[in-house]
């Protein structure tokens, strides 16, 4: 949450930090702010709202050209989304603008020294605090800002990415982070930082991954960094895997769109390259030890949101093929109830975004335990896989919407080979047994493309049932993880009251919440799989169309049985029951993207949610 960009080059700044932010928005969007150098003067324009208003005040009140310059979109956290609260914050003297992503969590105390010192602050936020001790430091190490900003670090407590302009050193942009995101883009003759690398892929595809408090000083043709002791740190490159069309609309009018329409592609790249020709799975890039494999006697899944449902999921096939008992645990709730974790448990952290403060401190609380650890992520380089003992990445591609769709089907997929790999490693599935799942998850990409093709029906009932208050869903087995994904969604989206409850909870609470007319969406379990689920189900959907509700039905193709249930069917195609949440997830994704639609929300950028949340 909040989105960072700093340049220095020979580019005009303004140009490439607004394209920038335009790419980081979905990290936050109470406000947006810009600062440049021009002529030994600090200009700052910013602005609450969305990046179109700082882009209208910039047409009213054009900034100087400057070839260095920093901005920043803003999920507000200490101080309200205002003008007076967007960032870049100016120190009294107006010699130094600070951006910062994240919470300095001892700026109470920092504030009350600087009031005793007579420093005047302006605003509600946290960050003031930084440009204003960072304009106290500067003159007392001649000038140094990147000194100053190692002194100013070592000050705070929590996370932060701060970066700093400082009007007298026009070609020099400084930044530091703790906790929070920050890379560096490698141009020629320019540099540039952000919070991803979607800001400056077009520009550049070379980056930095910079560690924990660390200290990066950019200037056209250099960069250094060094710890906030002022030791030089070595910093490791990689090149981004995708280009800059990877985060554009590609023709579609919203990002989730696209992404719902992406997925067949991505669930085939999540799978590519890790199985082999004679169909075993090959994760030798994740590092995974398969000694430790072989020892671990649970597995603990830590996520938060669309990832913990993805982890719900893959509780029941890992469990199923491995016999090792899964867990799966709210990353916010995971440290702070005492989990029993150690050396023989392999800690899964599910992230998209690979930079979830809860996840992040979740995943550090196990690591202190001695358990074994891996991230399963979609962002390379990010802190999560960082810090794990191993990795695998999704290769979904870039995610913009807020709401995930793609990170979910390859999280799903990267857990399954996960625990796959647990069953061949261990020797607990016969070979043709793994192979057989195998050759179904290969079906997969053209299943869910298959989906996509008939979303019509689901379209047009989203848009009759737009003036609902509230929406239930209902599954069984790994269609409850589906159910509560459904309900998440259309929470993120059309901010209305939905709930996802396993199907056979219903009675014993739930149904009180059936009236008249009440759309109920229910995964309906394959009749081919256990036959018992799926009768189980209809008799939990005869208990709601008894009390008035309206039964809308995710249901395989062929599923005739279900017919006289229902009072709409949304077919998928017929897959084996663990591959399920792959294809019925789909038309909830779309279902909530459409029902946002007609109610006129903006899809991409719900109110109140930030993509990345980097805050705890
Ligand atoms: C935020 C997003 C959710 C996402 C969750 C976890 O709440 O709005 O869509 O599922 O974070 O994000 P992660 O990047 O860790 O998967």
């Amino acid at each position: 949450m909040c989105g960072i960009v700093g340049y220095v080059g020979q580019k005009q700044a303004l140009e490439v930090v607004v394209a920038g932010l335009r790419r980081l928005e979905y990290r936050g969007y109470d406000s947006a702010g810009v600062a440049v150098i021009s002529e030994g003067v600090l200009e700052v324009r910013k602005r609450a709202g969305k990046l179109a208003n700082l882009e209208e005040l910039l047409g009213a009140d054009p900034l100087p050209q400057s070839t260095t310059g920093i901005g920043h979109t803003r999920w507000a956290t200490h101080g309200g989304p205002t003008d007076h609260n967007a960032h870049p914050h100016v120190s009294e003297d107006t010699r130094i603008a600070v951006i910062h992503n994240g919470i300095i969590e001892n700026f109470a105390e920092l504030r009350d020294e600087l009031r005793a010192a007579g420093v005047q602050l302006t605003s509600e936020t946290d960050t003031e605090v930084a440009a204003h001790m960072l304009a106290r430091e500067v003159p007392i190490v001649d000038g140094d800002l990147p000194e100053a900003m190692r002194r100013v670090c070592r000050r705070l407590e929590g996370a932060f990415t701060l970066v700093a302009l400082d009007r007298e050193q026009p070609d020099l942009v400084v930044a530091a982070r703790r906790n929070s995101p920050l890379v560096v883009g490698v141009g020629e003759g320019e540099n540039f930082l952000a919070s991803d690398v979607a800001a400056f892929v077009e520009h550049t595809r070379h980056a930095l991954e910079l560690g924990q408090d660390q200290v990066v000083v950019l200037t056209p043709d250099d960069i250094t960094v060094t710890d906030f002791a002022g030791e030089p740190v070595e910093v490791r490159p990689f090149t981004v895997d995708w280009d800059a069309s990877a985060a554009e609309k590609g023709g579609y009018d919203l990002f989730m769109l696209k992404e719902i329409a992406e997925q067949p592609k991505a669930v085939a790249d999540a799978l590519r390259g890790r199985i082999s020709k004679d169909h075993r799975i090959q994760l030798d890039e994740t590092d995974l030890d398969e000694s430790v494999l072989r020892s671990i006697t649970k597995v603990v899944v830590i996520a938060c949101g669309t990832a913990a449902h993805a982890g719900m999921v893959a509780k029941y096939a890992i469990e199923h093929w491995t016999r090792l008992p899964v867990e799966v645990e709210l990353a916010s709730e995971f440290r702070y109830r005492d989990p029993i974790v150690g050396p023989d448990s392999l800690v899964i952290a599910i992230s998209q975004s690979g930079e979830t403060m809860d996840t992040l401190m979740a995943l550090r609380h196990a690591k202190e335990q001695g358990a074994r650890t891996l991230a399963i992520c979609n962002t390379v380089g990010s802190t999560i896989p960082r810090e794990s003992d191993a990795v695998l990445y999704t290769y979904a591609g870039p995610e913009i919407a807020v709401a995930s769709t793609k990170a979910f089907l390859t999280q799903i997929i990267a857990a399954y080979l996960v625990g796959l790999y647990l069953a061949q490693v261990r020797g607990l599935m016969f070979e043709d047994e793994i192979r057989a799942v195998l050759d179904e998850l290969d079906e997969m990409p053209s299943k869910v493309d298959l989906v996509l093709d008939t979303t019509e029906h689901v379209r047009e009932l989203a848009r009759e049932l737009a003036d609902s208050t509230s929406v239930l869903f209902l599954g069984r087995h790994v269609g409850f993880p589906v159910a509560l994904e459904g309900a998440l969604k259309l929470k993120e989206l059309a901010y209305m009251h939905a709930e996802g409850f396993p199907a056979g909870e219903l009675k014993h609470g739930p149904i009180a919440l059936i009236e008249e007319g009440v759309p109920v969406i229910v995964i309906v379990p394959s009749p081919r799989g256990r036959a018992v689920l799926h009768d189980k189900i209809v008799s939990n959907i005869q208990e709601v169309r008894a009390r008035g509700a309206l039964v809308i039905a995710i249901a395989e193709e062929g599923d005739e049985a279900i017919a006289p249930f229902a009072d709409h069917i949304v077919r998928v195609p017929a897959v084996p029951t663990l591959m399920q949440p792959l294809v019925s997830t789909v038309p909830l994704q779309v279902f909530a993207c459409e029902m946002a639609t007609a109610k006129g929300h903006d899809v991409d950028q719900p109110r109140n949610l930030a993509k990345s949340v980097t805050v705890e």
